[in-house]
């Protein structure tokens, strides 16, 4: 709901208030973002400003004690005393830097945002615009957008700026959102790495001086996820104050946190300024992407509750949205580039007899792609590795009863290429410089149209000729060379990339083949944020599917981003990128709380593993809405080599303990679960899974009647053809008993066997499924 008297703007969601009022100058002061309150409140929530400090400006001759510096705005300029990071920086007409905002009037509309070339999000909102002009140049108008998204307790910010001048202006930089936050130690905390490693957790103090988390790659990039956390210094994963913040965009980023000299924190989002420059020509617009901004009380998980929230019903949108996800099989891994149409039938037909019911052919089915040297650019399918092409391979798989899906990479090129040899123009790069490649690749210059016009036209035909349902787009490097032959100013090249790469897909996706599912891919999550999610529902997280790797990496997405969006693989052990060896059951227990698939060669693995494989698929379909949209909280461990997830779904909730290294003669594990209800009774069963006998090692003759060698031929076989199952635990008991924590049954510390014994080793992990007693 939103609210204006008397200069005062009151946007209330469902748990929290935000409040901004006009100053008698015109500029928007900030009063207060966090739980609710009342507009009585406002004058004591006031930041009081009495007195001007030492060397401060004031805003003008007959204003004492005015200075900008001094107050909570909620945008600023330049060249007006305040001396804070500026969310704006824009060349006036006259050639000065010097802007000044002042209030000239609103509008409200019980609608969302949208926004003419850039996705916004949509669905049940409310809407406030608040125009201001400059004081000298009142042509030059600066709106600032507020949309309420009440039930998920999110606000989205976006800006324009409008010129109706006589002169041209600028823009160096234009934040969507500026946000003064009153002095509270907080902690920054932002989801970085790289290839392979995205999305890790690192929190930084946030003392003098300004934290910036931004991507000058071209996208949003592995490096520093455009999503961020505020947290006060003691929130955890369950209590205390953390704000979110995330950006519907995919290109460079920039958000920087300040603590100025008087305590206030103030916080910001948008295009990267890197390289920006654009022109904006009389009655020109430029409009800024949107931002989104949370807010709880309860640490991550109340973030990650609104944001989950906000993502599944206002973001990811057509026939995918809230609906289950398919479990697929991905060739990828399991073949590379070397693979044939019998390889692939007996792959399938392997992926059917397990129940998976999506079967996704990766990379090398098209043009003279036999490595990533050659071929990228021709999407003419390879008939020699493939004779009846794509159509023939998705009858057989659709025969066989599962639906099927095809790889593309349609913004890159490789040099050794048809498409290459006839457009070299295409590519992105300086006109007199040697262009720099990344895997081999090049990328194609998407502002220009006929470049836009040949991607859809190409994958359209594709797409045409085959039942493909679903369709991995992937994108494996970043920009060099900005350039575009296209643009009179190059300082528009990665912004009208991110354009011309949006307008591709909404023609592709919503205009063509709206019964596609669309997962995004960029060498894994090199691009996983709220932009691409409004064309793809799912996103393929990291090429990284080692499951102890990807606690860090799924962990990190979920503070920002639901279950619903992250792909999850299991794959082969040891696992292909870290050598690591872990038990299948902690490969599909990680993979499990996200959208599930496979990405191996079932034919490597035992009969046994393959039946238990048949088993983990049977289980997750079962309980996939929980999995996929039930709500995920973190529970913070008091062991530090452990991860603890739970999902709470309609009447159900599954919770994950996840071990790193084994400690020997490890601490009592116990099992806390804030997701219970108190007053209702619950069934508490382990999730059933196996251990390999091989596991054991020499162990093995001890609890065998006969002594066997651990690598003789009985214990190899046997190791093929079963598997122990793993300690079964059962309980019976109240949600306040759960809330407390139970007791768990001890781990093996080397002592002797027992049947109830959790057996856990270096990554070994368990789940828990917690069922609601009903009527009792
Ligand atoms: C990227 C993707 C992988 C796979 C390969 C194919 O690395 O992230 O999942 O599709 O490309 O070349």
């Amino acid at each position: 709901m939103i609210k204006v008297k008397d200069g005062v703007f009151f946007l209330e969601t469902d748990k929290t208030s935000y409040i901004f009022k006009l100053t008698d100058k015109g500029h928007p002061e900030h009063i207060y973002y966090g739980s609710r309150v009342t507009c009585a409140d406002i004058e004591a929530l006031r930041m009081k400003n009495t007195i001007m400090l030492g060397s401060s400006v004031d805003y003008a001759p007959d204003t004492p004690a005015y200075s900008l510096d001094n107050i909570l705005l909620e945008y600023s300029g330049i060249g007006k005393g305040d001396y804070r990071h500026t969310p704006i920086e824009i060349i006036m007409p006259d050639g000065s830097f010097v802007t000044d905002f002042v209030y000239s009037g609103y509008s409200l509309a019980d609608t969302a945002y949208e926004c003419d070339g850039l996705p916004t999000a949509y669905g049940k909102a409310q809407t406030l615009i608040v125009d201001y002009k400059d004081k000298k140049y009142d042509g030059i108008v600066l709106k600032s957008i507020y949309t309420v998204f009440e039930e998920c307790n999110v606000i989205c910010r976006a800006c324009e700026l409008e010129n109706n001048s006589e002169g041209d202006v600028i823009i160096r930089k234009l934040m969507s959102f500026m946000l003064d936050i009153p002095a509270s130690p907080f902690d920054m905390i932002t989801f970085d790495g790289t290839w392979a490693r995205e999305a890790h957790l690192h929190r930084r103090a946030v003392e003098a001086g300004i934290l910036v988390n931004d991507s000058t790659t071209g996208s949003s990039s592995n490096r520093h996820n455009p999503g961020f956390l505020l947290a006060a210094r003691d929130a955890d994963e369950e209590r205390g104050i953390v704000y979110g913040f995330n950006l519907v965009y995919s290109g460079n980023h920039y958000s920087a946190v300040e603590k100025g000299p008087f305590g206030t924190v103030r916080v910001m989002s948008g295009i990267n300024p890197h390289c920006f420059l654009w022109k904006l020509k009389r009655g020109e617009k430029f409009s800024t992407p949107e931002a989104v901004i949370t807010l709880g009380e309860c640490g991550y998980n109340s973030v990650m509750e609104n944001m989950h929230a906000f993502v599944n019903e206002h973001i990811v949108r057509g026939k995918y949205k809230n609906a289950e996800r398919p479990v697929v099989l991905n060739n990828w891994e399991a073949h590379f580039f070397n693979f044939n149409r019998r390889k692939l039938h007996s792959l399938a037909g392997k992926a059917q007899k397990l129940g998976v019911e999506m079967f996704v052919l990766d990379d090398g089915w098209f043009g003279a792609r036999e490595s990533d040297r050659a071929g990228l650019g021709d999407w003419q399918v390879n008939t020699k590795k493939l004779p009846g092409g794509i159509t023939a391979l998705a009858k057989k798989i659709n025969k066989m009863g599962m639906k099927f899906g095809l790889w593309f990479e349609p913004e890159c090129v490789n040099e050794d290429s048809n498409l290459f040899r006839a457009h070299p123009d295409w590519i992105i790069k300086v006109p007199g410089r040697e262009g720099s490649v990344g895997r081999n690749q090049y990328v194609l210059d998407l502002t220009k149209a006929e470049v836009q016009d040949y991607i859809v036209d190409s994958l359209d035909k594709v797409l045409s000729s085959a039942n493909i349902e679903y369709v991995k787009w992937d994108y494996n490097r970043h920009i060099s060379d900005a350039y575009s032959n296209t643009l009179k100013n190059q300082g528009e090249f990665y912004h009208r990339y991110i354009m011309g790469l949006y307008s591709v897909l909404e023609r592709i996706f919503f205009q063509k083949h709206p019964n596609v599912l669309f997962e995004s891919c960029s060498s894994g999550g090199n691009r996983f944020d709220l932009g691409m999610l409004c064309y793809s529902p799912q996103i393929w997280t990291s090429d990284n599917t080692d499951p102890i790797e990807r606690l860090d990496i799924q962990g990190g997405i979920y503070c920002l981003y639901p279950q619903s969006a992250v792909s999850a693989h299991v794959s082969m052990s040891p696992h292909q990128q870290t050598l690591r060896p872990t038990p299948l059951s902690t490969r599909f227990n990680v993979a499990a709380f996200g959208v599930l698939g496979y990405e191996l060669d079932f034919g490597e693995l035992t009969p046994h593993e393959r039946r238990e494989i048949k088993e983990q698929i049977a289980f997750y379909k079962k309980h996939r809405r929980t999995f996929q949209y039930g709500k995920l909280n973190f529970v913070k461990s008091e062991k530090t080599n452990q991860i603890l997830w739970q999902i709470k779904g309609d009447d159900e909730i599954f919770a994950g303990i996840y071990q790193r290294h084994q400690t020997s003669c490890p601490e009592r594990d116990i099992l806390r679960v804030p997701l219970c209800d108190a007053y209702k009774e619950y069934l508490v069963e382990s999730v059933k899974q196996y251990l390999r006998i091989g596991r054991f090692g020499s162990l093995i003759k001890h609890i065998t009647p006969v002594a066997l060698r651990a690598d003789g031929f009985i214990v190899r076989v046997a190791d093929r053809h079963f598997a122990m199952t793993d300690g079964k635990e059962f309980y019976k008991c109240s949600g306040r008993a759960l809330r407390a924590g139970i007791g768990l049954a001890m781990q093996y510390a080397g002592t002797g066997y027992h049947e109830k014994l959790r057996i856990l080793g270096d990554f070994g992990s368990n789940i828990y499924h917690i069922k609601e007693i009903k009527g009792e």
